[in-house]
Formats: structure tokens, C-alpha cells, sequence
């Protein structure tokens, strides 16, 4: 069976080993509750490492005092059981570790979500964690940032593996690596995998789809198809507000249907940004006007009291 560290020091010890023996060290962080978007990210770390690490740590830093830090999806034993079924051809069938630690070990300085009243350090990526996801979940980031640095820290990466499902939080940590020289070689790579979705809706997966009711399950797919109904006006020479527009329509659309059961759906925000920049594009842009330079289209809505995010890459299909 795969081993699993709960300490710092047994860790660093297992990767001094290996180290020595001149491995590459592919890492997945996450937070658990694995479903098959991390799986992917952790076959794709097995076909080109000689050992893979994966994190399962959920961050207090990156919950915002409302938020689901209490209830998120805690399902340690059925994560090691599907990583450990993973049929990745020899010799890499399998994690080479699994790295679980105590919040107590990460944060040795003590962590409370109460921003103001932290102690210690933290991690901020100035110009990547304003915008987008960073407008409604302004400590955000700043969470992220901070438990990444300490695992790179500790993991010693040589690659590293996020999902485009997160696609801002992959941008960030691109900078941050490069701009801290973090892991081994410094900086590490960052590789960002395309979003796994369900292969009947295109629903992206998410450990938070586990908080949906059967019938905001049954609207949550209207996310991705608003976000095709823009990429389809956008590829077709459209402009940024006429894009976007189709996409609220079929959001709209869907939270009038969602109503008569009962299912309240609320629009945080349907957004187009350059991905070097994370600046808003222009309303009047098109995909000409842009000279075929790529961006992210991005939402995040409320589904009863799940938040649910999805974005598309446009201008690369
Ligand atoms: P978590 O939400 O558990 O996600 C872990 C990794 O899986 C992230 O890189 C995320 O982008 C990726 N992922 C999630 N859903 C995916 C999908 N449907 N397809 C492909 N990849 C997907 O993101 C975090 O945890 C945390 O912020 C973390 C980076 C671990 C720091 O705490």
C-alpha cells in the first residue's frame, strides 16, 4: 500500500531518500475528496515521474471566515482507496506518497480565518489574486499562495499539477514559483491539465458538486453550456458584451426553471480576462479585435448555497 506521512519530518526524511537517488517528484496538491479531475492530474504526474506525491490538506487560510471550512468533504479513506486503485501501467502504477498533515505542523505559528488577527506569514501574489475569483473571495489567494509555498517548501517538486478548472489559481502560481524560485530544480514546473468533466452534462467536477440537492444537480450543467453559448457567439465574431450576454441568457434561463422547484440560482460573476494581465477585456472586443489572442472565460454561480465555477480558454480550439 502506498505510504502515508502525517508528519513534516517523516516526509522529509522518505524524500532526502529519495532525493539522493536523483528522482523526479511529479506533486498533485489538494484538499481531498477526490473525484476523477484530481485523478487525472495525479496519472498525468505518473507518466512523466519516477515518484509522485499527493497532498490532501484542507487549508483553513483559504476559507473566509462564512465560508465551508467546516463542512468541507472530508473522505480520507476512500481517497487513499482510489489512489491506490489507480491503473497506471507499471513501474509507476500508483502515488509513491501521500502526504496528510496536521494543520497544527503547517501553521506553526497558529492560523485563524480572522484575517486581521493572523500571526506569522503569509504569501500574497500582487496583480494575479485581485480580479476574477479574487474580486469575491478577496483573502482567497492569499491562503493559496501561502500553503503552496510551505508544500513546495516541503514536497521539493520537480513538476507540478493543477487544473485549468482553477485556472487563475494555476496563473498565480505560476508567478509565485518563479517570482520565489521555490522547489527543486528552482523554479519547479507548473503544469496546468484540462478540466475533467461529467461525461453526460459537461458539468465540471468539483468537490463541492457533493453539496448539490438532486434538483440544483439537475441545473448545475447550465454553467458549462453558458459558457459554450459565449465561446460559439465570441468564435463566431462577436463581441465581448454580445458574448456574454448569451451566456447570462442561458443562466437566466435556467434559475426561471430552477425556480419552480424551488432552486434559488444567483450570477456571482460571467467574465472575459487576458490571461498574461487577468485585465478585463473590453466590452466591444472581438476575437479579430484581439488578433486571435487567447482568454479566459470565466463564471462562478450560486446554486442554492453552492458555489459552483467553470471557465473555457478561447481563442486556442
Ligand atoms: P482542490 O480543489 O482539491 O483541487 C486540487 C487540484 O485539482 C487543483 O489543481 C484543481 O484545479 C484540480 N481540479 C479540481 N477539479 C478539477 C477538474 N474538474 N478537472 C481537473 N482538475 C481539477 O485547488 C485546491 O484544491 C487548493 O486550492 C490547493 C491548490 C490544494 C491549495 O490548498
Amino acid at each position: 500500500s502506498i505510504p502515508v506521512f502525517t508528519t513534516i519530518q517523516a516526509y522529509r526524511q522518505w524524500r532526502q531518500a529519495a532525493f539522493d537517488g536523483k528522482h523526479t517528484v511529479g506533486f498533485v496538491p489538494t484538499m481531498g475528496a477526490l473525484h476523477d479531475g484530481h485523478l487525472s492530474l495525479v496519472q498525468r504526474s505518473l507518466a512523466a515521474n519516477d515518484l509522485t506525491v499527493v497532498s490532501i490538506f484542507v487549508n483553513p487560510a483559504q476559507f473566509a471566515p462564512h465560508e465551508d471550512l467546516a463542512t468541507y468533504p472530508r473522505t480520507l479513506p476512500t481517497d487513499l482507496e482510489q489512489l491506490s486503485r489507480l491503473a497506471h501501467p507499471a513501474p509507476h502504477r500508483t502515488p509513491s506518497a501521500v502526504f496528510v498533515p496536521a494543520v497544527s505542523d503547517m501553521y506553526p505559528s497558529g492560523i485563524t480565518q480572522d484575517v486581521a488577527n493572523q500571526k506569522g506569514t503569509f504569501v500574497e501574489v500582487k496583480g494575479y489574486g485581485e480580479q476574477m475569483e479574487g474580486r469575491s473571495r478577496p483573502t482567497f489567494f492569499r491562503g493559496v499562495a501561502t500553503v503552496v509555498t510551505k508544500l513546495f517548501n516541503i514536497i521539493q517538486p520537480t513538476n507540478a499539477y493543477f487544473g485549468q478548472k482553477d485556472i487563475q489559481q494555476g496563473l498565480l502560481l505560476r508567478r509565485l514559483v518563479g517570482d520565489l524560485h521555490l522547489a527543486h530544480p528552482t523554479p519547479a514546473h507548473l503544469h496546468i491539465v484540462p478540466t475533467a468533466r461529467d461525461p453526460s452534462t459537461g458539468l465540471a467536477l468539483s468537490s463541492r458538486n457533493a453539496y448539490l440537492t438532486p434538483p440544483e444537480r439537475a441545473r448545475a450543467p447550465a454553467v458549462y453550456a453558458a459558457l459554450r453559448a459565449a465561446a460559439t457567439q465570441w468564435h463566431s465574431g462577436h463581441s465581448k458584451a454580445h458574448s456574454l450576454a448569451a451566456a447570462l441568457g442561458v443562466l437566466e434561463a435556467a434559475a426561471q426553471d430552477g425556480g419552480s422547484e424551488g432552486v434559488q440560482m444567483r450570477v456571482d460573476y460571467v467574465e472575459m480576462n487576458d490571461p498574461e494581465t487577468l485585465d478585463i477585456v473590453p466590452d466591444g472586443d472581438t476575437m479579430a479585435s484581439r488578433e486571435s489572442k487567447p482568454a479566459i472565460l470565466s463564471a462562478a454561480v450560486w446554486i442554492g448555497r453552492t458555489r459552483l465555477i467553470d471557465n473555457l480558454i478561447l481563442g486556442d480550439s
